[in-house]
């Protein structure tokens, strides 16, 4: 395509990044130049997000996509940096895996002035109103690109906190408890999955009163910002200085930090799974072997395998396809302590 000649200059000048080539799926004739995709990621805090890059970096160059991979390890700062690149490097394709919901609109505004359509996945992003103004005018400027962002692919964040929250509600139903307190450890703070299933699990958690008269309450919340080692801290310090038997409920945002914190819970002598309900996201390997072995009740999956959704949403828009939802979601599931742990598929992460 017509950018080619830039790939050139990003491996002589661009520092830190890598490209990977493999035998496409798709027919690709060494005549015909590639696609080439900036895929910037927000980081690498997990298992979950090292499979998240692999699967979306993995699908693009099996259609036979040229990509060029930056990690921003969690700075918002050089995440912005990465795209500008992409921009400067005239990619064809930016695909942006954000680390927060704002301060954006800089930045992809400068892609659409630049014709460089952008697809967001994992989490979401949110743009002022003036910015959608801004966006509306330039799509009336030649040369510019059409919208400010094609789609969002990825997991319903609120659904997952739904799903936590009925699991919750339903492990209480008929005991004789009138009030359950949840501990919440949530991500950071202005990303799309801890808002969002923050809001799911006190929506449905809400709702139970209503349904088994029983009060369902988040009394505290503490933030781990998804890492195993600041989820261990965040617990150590509510340990300290808060009374832990009075905790029915750890909701925990992440399997990493549902695991830092349970070490933290092991050291003050609480037995993770039967003194506290462990209820965690995303469904890593090793939270899945905690869930048989008992030391959690509930694990909510939160997909990475995005990159498949990324490859087709992308070969379509490639292909001029029109209709494009705004929002493509991944399909996700939930797994506990009451199910048959043989219909569980291995995980590779
Ligand atoms: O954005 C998805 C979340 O990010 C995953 O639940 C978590 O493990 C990761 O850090």
């Amino acid at each position: 395509m017509k950018k080619l000649v830039v790939l050139l200059f990003f491996f002589l000048f661009l520092n830190g990044c890598s490209t990977t080539t493999t035998t496409a799926d798709s027919e690709t004739d060494a005549s015909t130049p590639r696609i080439v995709i900036g895929f910037s990621q927000l980081g690498t805090e997990s298992n979950w997000r090292k499979q998240h890059t692999e699967s979306v970096q993995t699908e693009l160059e099996k259609e036979g996509y040229e990509v060029l991979y930056r990690n921003a390890y969690l700075s918002l700062e050089q995440q912005i940096q990465d795209i500008r690149s992409f921009i400067s490097y005239n990619v064809d394709i930016i695909v942006l895996s954000p680390l927060q919901e704002s301060g954006w609109d800089d930045i992809l505004l400068e892609a659409q002035k630049a014709d460089i359509p952008v697809f967001v996945v994992d989490r979401s992003i949110e743009v002022s109103q003036e910015t959608l103004k801004k966006s509306a005018e330039l799509a009336l400027e030649e040369g510019a690109g059409k919208e400010l962002m094609v789609t969002h692919i990825g997991p319903s964040f609120k659904a997952e906190g739904n799903r936590a929250g009925l699991y919750v509600s339903n492990y209480f139903r008929n005991q004789e408890y009138n009030e359950i307190k949840v501990l919440e450890l949530t991500g950071n703070v202005n990303a799309s999955p801890t808002i969002l299933r923050s809001e799911g699990f006190s929506e449905t958690i809400q709702r139970n009163y209503q349904d088994n008269q029983q009060t369902i309450q988040v009394v505290d919340s503490i933030s781990g910002d998804f890492i195993r080692r600041k989820g261990k801290e965040a617990m150590a310090d509510y340990i300290a200085q808060k009374d832990i038997s009075q905790i029915d409920v750890l909701f925990s945002q992440s399997d990493e930090m549902t695991l830092g914190a349970m070490e933290a819970l092991g050291a003050a002598g609480v037995t993770p799974g039967k003194d506290i309900i462990i209820v965690s996201i995303d469904a890593q390997k090793n939270m899945i072997d905690k869930l048989k072995a008992g030391e959690v009740n509930c694990v909510v999956e939160c997909n990475p395998n995005q990159g498949i959704y990324v490859r087709n949403a992308i070969k379509r828009f490639l292909e001029g396809k029109t209709d494009l939802p705004k929002e493509i979601y991944v399909h996700e599931t939930v797994f506990s302590d009451d199910m048959d742990f043989s219909q569980i598929p291995p995980r590779n992460y």
